[in-house]
């Protein structure tokens, strides 16, 4: 999708919006896949509501993206921009046991900078690719832990009241990689409270959580974390696993050897290629389990 009309352009500039032309958004994704399209970069959360009712005015459709790290954009021209936050500088305030954390900032960046000022608890999302806006609208979490038990406010832009809004953490219901937020929603900041704990003991935690990491997926590959859900009771990556599915490929997308809820982009596979492949193992799944595997990666088709 291109936004060409100068006056939407020029009232872009006006919101100091950056305008991308034909933004791959296979360089945006951890999956490295995806196709084309005008990238809008926002610096103010302000003019949020203004920027987004010009866009519905001119029938511009839009997306948000965070990190891009658990996410499956489809192939070609796509049909809607796709709108990115800048990251402010600081991203994170740490005042006592809270911290201010901007949506655009990168997980693993700021968990480590609040262990440098003896703040822990997040130390099993360490390794986790993500901003944390895209950790917080799915309830990210790993080793026992999830971002949301932390979450005490969080400002967003609400899509069904069209206003920014702030809202506190026991208005919000965190489930299994699972939250309240509406899909249009958009995370712009979070206040998290997290416990004092000592650097050392902090920086000991996030090495053992990036071994049991290292030893059990395939980091070095591009890949979206696990591509479904596990089941209540149940490992999605064991049942591939026992159905001796790892390494089955469509085109580049391969069932990862290391860890079987794991699709990696072996070269250059298509969103088609991915979606093919997913679609196959849920059904294996399906036949010799009766169980339907519900994806945990967020897939953009057109
Ligand atoms: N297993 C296999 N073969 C495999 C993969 C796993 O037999 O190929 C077995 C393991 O040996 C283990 C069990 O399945 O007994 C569970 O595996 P693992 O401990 O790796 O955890 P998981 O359930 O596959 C979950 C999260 C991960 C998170 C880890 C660690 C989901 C869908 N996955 O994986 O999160 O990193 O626990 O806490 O909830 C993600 O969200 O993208 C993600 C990777």
């Amino acid at each position: 999708m291109r936004i060409t009309d100068p006056k939407i352009v020029a009232k872009l500039a006006e919101f100091n919006v950056e305008l991308q032309h034909a933004a791959a958004l296979a360089d945006l994704t951890s999956l490295g896949i995806g196709g084309t399209t005008d990238l809008l970069r926002v610096r103010q959360h302000e003019i949020l509501p203004a920027l987004l009712n010009l866009l519905d005015a001119n029938d511009v459709p839009y997306r948000f993206i965070g990190g891009g790290s658990n996410l499956l954009v489809g192939d070609g021209e796509l049909p809607w921009v796709v709108l990115q936050l800048v990251r402010p500088e600081p991203d994170v305030v740490v005042d006592g046991n809270y911290a201010r954390v901007d949506a655009a900032a990168d997980l693993g960046r700021m968990i480590t900078f609040c262990a440098k000022n003896d703040l822990g608890g997040m130390e099993g999302l360490i390794g986790v690719p993500g901003t944390v806006g895209g950790a917080l609208r799915m309830n990210a979490g790993a080793y026992g832990m999830q971002i949301g038990s932390y979450v005490r406010e969080v400002k967003l832009y609400r899509a069904a009241s069209r206003k920014l809004e702030t809202l506190q953490g026991d208005q919000i219901s965190f489930e299994y990689r699972h939250t309240s937020f509406a899909p249009d929603d958009m995370m712009l900041s979070v206040i998290l409270e997290l416990p004092s704990k000592p650097f050392k003991l902090i920086l000991e935690g996030i090495r053992i959580c990036n071994e049991k990491r290292r030893s059990s997926q395939p980091l070095g590959q591009k890949s979206a974390g696990c591509i479904f859900k596990n089941p209540p009771g149940a490992s999605a990556g064991r049942m591939i696993d026992e159905l001796g599915l790892k390494g089955l490929s469509v085109g580049d997308a391969r069932v990862s050897d290391r860890h079987a809820n794991f699709f990696v982009n072996a070269g250059h596979a298509s969103a088609k290629d991915m979606l093919r492949l997913i679609g196959d193992v849920r059904e294996r799944v399906r036949k010799n389990y009766g169980i339907e595997l519900e994806n945990e990666v967020v897939v953009w088709n057109a």
